[in-house]
């Protein structure tokens, strides 16, 4: 069976206080998980400690950096590096959100780079991609995101795509409340998985996690998550709410 995540990205939101009493709470919730059902929490810079000891507490619980550079250290004033990730033992980074590639300019070529030095420094990358609306509406939305991965992940080696974890997020489904219907997740997550399949051959792309993101939240987690090919999702507005956030950790396969 492949890897289930649910992932929780805060984004630019919360108190340090505010994070924690989040923190503790989903960690007291009764929530089965095991090396196949696991959540992350992808929070901001200044929090990864504090995310560290409270998942230290229980097993099957992982923070996550919401980005980091693509250089590997030196005059980069406010950059944070995936060796730094690694030194303080925060396992996952997330790569190429839609939000960093539309505010802060980073392209497939960019974020190729970022994947490959999280990759160096035994950071698991979490590589997003997903269409934006106008590519949806006139119905390019698998070229596009072909396109994604062929120029971000495609230098791999198999034995390193292996490493990677994948999320496809729908631009006009992120923060909208809209979000893909069950079967366009589950169509679109196929498709990656052919495309993947093509490149690095069956056996790989079988193992991929890749989990769906854009508006998940506690009512329709269920049905996007029982789609074959999702492995769970990256939640941004409802992980900010402890009960909402465990009704979707439940909902995991
Ligand atoms: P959302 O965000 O759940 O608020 O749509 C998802 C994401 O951006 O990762």
């Amino acid at each position: 069976m492949r890897k289930q995540y649910a992932a929780a990205n805060w984004k630019m939101n919360l108190t340090y206080q505010q994070g924690a009493e989040l923190l503790k709470t989903v960690l007291s919730a009764d929530l089965t998980l095991n090396e196949n059902r696991l959540v992350l929490f992808a929070v901001p810079f200044p929090y990864l400690e504090l995310a560290n000891e409270c998942v230290h507490q229980k097993k099957f619980y992982f923070s996550a950096a919401q980005n980091c550079s693509d250089k590997k250290s030196g005059a980069f004033t406010g950059e944070v590096s995936a060796e730094m990730l690694k030194s303080i033992d925060v396992p996952y980074c997330l790569v190429g959100h839609s939000e960093r590639r539309e505010h802060f300019g980073e392209t497939n070529e960019i974020l190729s780079g970022k994947v490959m030095i999280c990759l160096t420094y035994g950071v698991t990358p979490v590589f997003c991609c997903g269409e934006p609306l106008q590519i949806r509406e006139q119905n390019f939305q698998n070229d596009f995101v072909k396109k994604q991965l062929k120029e971000s992940l495609f230098p791999l080696s198999a034995e390193q795509l292996l490493k990677v974890v994948i999320a496809y997020e729908p631009v006009w489904a992120i923060g909208t409340g809209k979000t893909a219907s069950s079967e366009q997740a589950q169509e679109m997550h196929a498709y990656i998985r052919s495309v993947l399949e093509k490149q690095f051959g069956r056996e790989v792309a079988q193992q991929i996690s890749i989990v769906y993101g854009g508006s998940v939240k506690a009512n329709n987690a269920k049905e996007l998550f029982a789609c074959g090919d999702v492995d769970g999702g990256l939640v941004g507005g409802a992980s900010l709410n402890a009960s909402d956030f465990i009704e979707i950790v439940r909902a995991l396969k």
